[in-house]
């Protein structure tokens, strides 16, 4: 855990999300399945889980399934779902330990009943936590999201509890699933591929973007300290100029 000596403890960011990529390509260079991968990205969480917590990062973000991740492979499918209520299962005595508290965003109401119950039991135990909060974003998609807050918004509009002009930008973020969690300072992708998809649209308006080569079953704490050591050396100014952010 020494490589976070050299990192800037006064300029941690509060919230990192990360899209976990490169499970499959990982299991195809030990000649093994996709969900082989999977299992082995579970030790990348509980790993990147640990370092957030010993930076002191308060939210922690992670795209474990999109809404778009239901058109793979039934097996594929289906091994993802059980891994997850396993690894829930497994790791909740330990999240308690470590003062974590679980909650989700996306359609959660769409998975499993299984995968349903382990979560809402995780969540539950450990709502009183507040070392960290680890969010995962299941049968998620920011497309989604924001069409359910403007249907919403519009709903209220109707009924007249809400007057056409005061949309603004709060009132939309307030009615997204992330509506509890500040946005993002830094988004990670690992695996080298250089996209979004689909993931925190509306939040990560201003976030630094991070893209390494790294595949998530190898991702481990030094490469969550080496994204924000990068991070760290960013100048974030927020549409401004440099001079105008000097305090
Ligand atoms: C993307 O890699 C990974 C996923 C769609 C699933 C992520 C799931 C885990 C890391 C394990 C379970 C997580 C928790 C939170 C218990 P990919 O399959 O798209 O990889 P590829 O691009 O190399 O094919």
């Amino acid at each position: 855990m020494t490589e976070s000596i050299q990192i800037d403890k006064t300029n941690i960011p509060k919230h990192i999300a990360v899209i976990m990529d490169g499970n499959g390509r990982w299991a195809k260079l030990h000649g093994q399945n996709r969900l082989y991968g999977h299992g082995f990205g579970v030790d990348s969480v509980r790993d990147t889980l640990k370092a957030a917590v010993e930076l002191g990062v308060e939210y922690l973000t992670l795209y474990a399934f999109s809404t778009e991740n239901w058109n793979r492979p039934k097996e594929e499918v289906d091994g993802l779902m059980k891994l997850l209520v396993q690894s829930i299962s497994n790791e909740v005595d330990e999240l308690l330990k470590m003062g974590v508290k679980l909650s989700t965003i996306g359609d959660i109401n769409g998975l499993p009943q299984e995968c349903i119950d382990g979560l809402s039991s995780a969540c539950d135990r450990t709502k009183g936590n507040s070392k960290i909060n680890l969010v995962l974003a299941l049968n998620y998609s920011a497309r989604w999201d924001i069409r359910n807050a403007i249907t919403k918004i519009t709903e209220k509009i109707v009924i007249g509890s809400i007057k056409n002009q005061s949309v603004t930008d709060d009132l939309i973020s307030a009615h997204l699933s992330t509506h509890s969690i500040p946005d993002p300072e830094l988004l990670i992708r690992t695996s080298g591929e250089n996209r979004i998809s689909n993931f925190l649209l509306w939040e990560i308006a201003y976030t630094e973007l991070y893209f390494t080569e790294v595949l998530w079953p190898d991702f481990r704490a030094k490469d969550l300290f080496e994204a924000v050591k990068n991070y760290q050396s960013r100048e974030r100014r927020f549409g401004m100029v440099s001079e105008q952010l000097i305090p």
